[in-house]
């Protein structure tokens, strides 16, 4: 059954991806990565999952790179979900760690190409060190009008919609809202992703095809990829492959062609 989906969508990319040529009048605006397989990639090389993180880390230096490249305007990784505190305390604290140096070693090659960084979900339960760097990191690079590159931390896509409806009943109680003005368009501006929601491509690898609780409300017209590689080993070329099988496809949004 996978295969078949790789298969297939091996088959929409096969006739471009040999020039790696893309239409620049197509680029995807908003991608969303799920950073996935990175525990597998490490146990493939009998190296502990702490080398897997790592070797992500690095990937997604280069994919940040590469996707302000090809002409994406937002991208938005999932580092850290509200579901992944299940993990033993030792990675739990090893990605946090990660993100720390990530941080520290990638800021100012950051700010240099334009990059506007946020972190998406709730920092609440993070360390006040974490809370403080992700604070500062955004607010020097508030400025920048480059690649928007949102980095989810402690998300998850329930909890994103829940605290809207929470804030948004809050203005309610409050007289500051109708419950006629409650549209779509309000309950997505209360989204940590505001105002760039819609993601138009979602990636997975890892050979996993399910969304796991990532940006559920943004993704609902998006176009999924999936990949079994691993996010160690994902590269430009895996995303041009993934943005050739994009432009392949018609897009309809549940109007008819
Ligand atoms: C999923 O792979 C990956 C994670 C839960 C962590 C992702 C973190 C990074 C890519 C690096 C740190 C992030 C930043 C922003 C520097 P997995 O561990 O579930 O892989 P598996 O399914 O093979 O076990």
């Amino acid at each position: 059954m996978l295969n078949k989906l790789f298969a297939t969508q091996k088959r929409d990319t096969d006739a471009k991806s040999a020039k790696l040529s893309l239409d620049p009048d197509n680029i995807p605006h908003h991608v969303a990565i799920i950073m996935d397989g990175n525990g597998r990639w490490a146990k493939r090389r009998d190296l502990p999952r702490s080398a897997g993180h790592k070797a992500g880390a690095d990937t997604l230096k280069k994919i940040v790179a590469a996707a302000g490249e090809i002409g994406v305007k937002v991208l938005t990784v999932y580092a850290f979900s509200t579901e992944n505190w299940k993990r033993p305390d030792e990675e739990v604290s090893y990605i946090m760690n990660l993100m720390y140096t990530y941080l520290e070693k990638n800021f100012l090659d950051l700010k240099k190409n334009n990059v506007c960084l946020h972190f998406i979900g709730d920092r609440s339960r993070l360390s006040d060190k974490l809370q403080r760097v992700f604070k500062k990191a955004e607010e020097d690079m508030a400025g920048n009008t480059g690649l928007v590159l949102n980095v989810a931390v402690n998300y998850g896509g329930r909890m994103e919609i829940t605290q809207a409806v929470q804030n948004i009943a809050r203005e309610a109680a409050a007289g500051k809202i109708a419950v006629e003005d409650i549209t779509e368009d309000l309950v997505g501006s209360y989204l940590y992703t505001a105002p760039e929601n819609d993601v138009d491509l979602l990636i997975r690898p890892g050979a996993d095809t399910r969304i796991s609780n990532y940006l559920l409300w943004q993704a609902a017209y998006a176009e999924f990829w999936f990949t079994p590689l691993c996010w160690p080993d994902f590269t430009k070329e895996t995303l041009i492959e993934a943005i050739t099988s994009f432009q392949a496809r018609e897009r309809r949004f549940g109007g008819l062609k």
